[in-house]
């Protein structure tokens, strides 16, 4: 059974449509990216999945179920946890207080038992750090020991996109969605990123659905690969059927002509 299935979506803002008609489906254990040139629609997806913006028609469904209309955080409770392209971590609060905080909705105690600290709340309190610890030792010792305790704010970008990841990780979700995973990124880092997403779905167990422009990233870890250009699915397949697909050409090359000439040059709209 498919883990998710988005089927004939369909999203606008005012006279633009950002998501026009697209269906695909990820089966559990699978790492999908979803590509396409900037404004193509692709966080807009990942909006719509987690109940950011409520799709104008078409249905989304996880494991089986509608999840259209439901609340964002209703949905993490279901089970999918993603990340921003433009991060959303609180810069003063430690690596680990970004990363317990994704787990506060699990937790079962009253304020009363927190201010009294009662063994039951120690308990779950020690439980949700160790599995916060778990999930920042996925990226290697760089976010453990003193990094632990230091405030978002000195952490370097990278750092700051491996702590959101761990964030995502601890809800307790199977369906990751990364939105950029290695963006600000060099080429060292996004290598190494790349064998960490494969091992959160062969070690962690965990369904991915990632957004990504870097293409040897892409080209590395996806089973499969959709293709979005002005907001509609242009191409689906594994990497190689895709990137030589001549719609999938001249949606990129078509972009480059246009920013060679100095017409309309950069993005095509301005990224949110
Ligand atoms: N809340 C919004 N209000 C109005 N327009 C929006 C909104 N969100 C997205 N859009 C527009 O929808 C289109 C798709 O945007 P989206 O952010 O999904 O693109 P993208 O493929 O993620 O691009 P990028 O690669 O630059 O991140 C763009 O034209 C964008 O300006
Ligand atoms: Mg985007």
């Amino acid at each position: 059974m498919a883990m998710l299935e988005v089927e004939h979506l369909r999203k606008s803002f005012g006279g633009l449509t950002a998501t026009n008609d697209v269906s695909f489906r990820v089966d559990e254990g699978e790492i999908v990216s979803i590509i396409g040139p900037n404004g193509a629609g692709k966080s807009t997806i990942f909006n719509l999945i987690t109940g950011v913006y409520r799709p104008d028609a078409g249905d989304i469904r996880f494991e089986g179920r509608s999840i259209v209309g439901k609340k964002p955080n209703e949905i993490v409770d279901l089970g999918i946890a993603r990340t921003f392209q433009n991060l959303r971590l609180f810069m003063y609060l430690s690596v680990l207080e970004n990363v317990l905080v994704s787990q506060h909705h699990k937790m079962r105690s009253t304020w009363l038992s927190a201010v009294l600290r009662t063994p039951a709340y120690r308990r779950q309190e020690r439980a949700a750090r160790e599995l916060a610890s778990e999930k920042l030792a996925f990226f290697g010792p760089r976010l453990m020991s003193f990094r632990l305790n230091q405030p978002v704010l000195v952490l370097s970008y990278a750092n700051r996109r491996r702590t959101e990841m761990a964030r995502a990780m601890a809800t307790g979700a199977k369906l990751l969605l990364l939105d950029e995973p290695s963006a600000g990124m060099n080429p060292k880092e996004t290598a190494e990123i790349t064998q960490i997403i494969r091992r959160m779905r062969d070690e962690g167990g965990y369904t991915i659905v990632l957004v990504e422009h870097k293409m040897n990233l892409v080209g590395e870890i996806s089973d499969r690969v959709v293709v979005l250009d002005y907001g509609q699915k242009i191409a689906e397949g594994d990497y190689h059927t895709v990137v030589n697909d001549p719609k999938v050409v001249e949606a990129y090359l078509g972009k480059k002509a246009e920013t060679d000439e100095g017409a309309g040059a950069g993005p095509r709209e301005t990224r949110t």
